[in-house]
């Protein structure tokens, strides 16, 4: 696959989005989940998600918030559109039979890893990119051959810190809601490794903040600048 320039399309635009309290917390104690954007931020990332071509989120978030990932057409204006391929980072086979991003009402992979012994439905398609995790390096190349130009990644913090380590994204929107959630358990933006100094700490630039509803959007970008969709790494 190649770009109008005639470069071979490496990966596709990662655009990284979440919701968070004013104190950086994704969900409630013990990471429930909790509607953390307002009317305006809802009708703002389902915009987002009509604009892609797949969506993608962790087998944590499968698990403990069972999400749809589908666009709600109704906050939008105008006639539905078609949904976009829904995508699980589940490197082994943890997605419970009964989630919702298996009812096969719209394209869906998991992306799973040497590990996976699991079998999926028939309607799932499954890759297996890496050897113990989902490796992203070879998995967005994998989505441009199959026409993802646009993947929006919504977590959860495993997922984003994973992302956002690997400097492979180009934009980090996230909106923050004018509340307190506190606590010990409850998670933050971003888990992953344990940062021992600020030189190891990967930085983004803060490119805008704006007021959206009651809350605040802020978006980033990578501070290196992360290779281009159509460059290699
Ligand atoms: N507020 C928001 O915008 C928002 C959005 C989404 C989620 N959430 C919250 O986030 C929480 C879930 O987040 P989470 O951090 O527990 O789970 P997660 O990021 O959704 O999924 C993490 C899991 O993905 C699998 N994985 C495979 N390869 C990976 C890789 N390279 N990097 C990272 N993970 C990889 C791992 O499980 P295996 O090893 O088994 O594959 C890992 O445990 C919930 O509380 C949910 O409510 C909030």
């Amino acid at each position: 696959v190649s770009d109008e320039s005639g470069r071979a399309v490496r990966r596709p635009e990662v655009w990284l989005n979440c919701a968070a309290s004013m104190d950086g917390r994704i969900a409630l104690a013990g990471g429930r989940r909790a509607q953390l954007s307002g009317t305006e931020d809802l009708r703002r990332v389902q915009a987002l998600r009509a604009r892609v071509e797949a969506i993608l989120v962790g087998v944590g978030t499968v698990i403990l918030d069972d999400p749809s990932l589908r666009v709600h057409w109704e906050l939008l204006p105008g006639s539905p559109g078609t949904n976009p391929r829904r995508i699980v980072v589940d490197a082994s086979g943890r997605t419970p039979p009964a989630a919702r991003v298996l009812d096969g009402s719209a394209p869906t992979l998991v992306a799973t890893s040497e590990r996976c012994t699991r079998r999926f439905p028939e309607h799932i398609e499954t890759l297996v990119v890496g050897q113990h995790r989902v490796e992203f390096e070879q998995l967005w190349p994998r989505l441009v051959e199959r026409g993802v130009r646009r993947l929006l990644v919504e977590g959860g913090a495993e997922v984003l810190a994973s992302v956002v380590r690997s400097g492979l994204f180009d934009r980090f929107t996230i909106y923050y809601a004018p509340l307190v959630i506190g606590g010990k358990s409850a998670p933050t933006v971003i888990a992953g490794d344990d940062t021992d100094a600020l030189a190891n700490a990967p930085r983004l630039r803060l490119v805008g903040i704006e007021r959206i509803g009651e809350g605040s959007l802020a978006t980033y970008l990578p501070a290196e600048p992360s290779p281009p969709p159509g460059e290699p790494r």
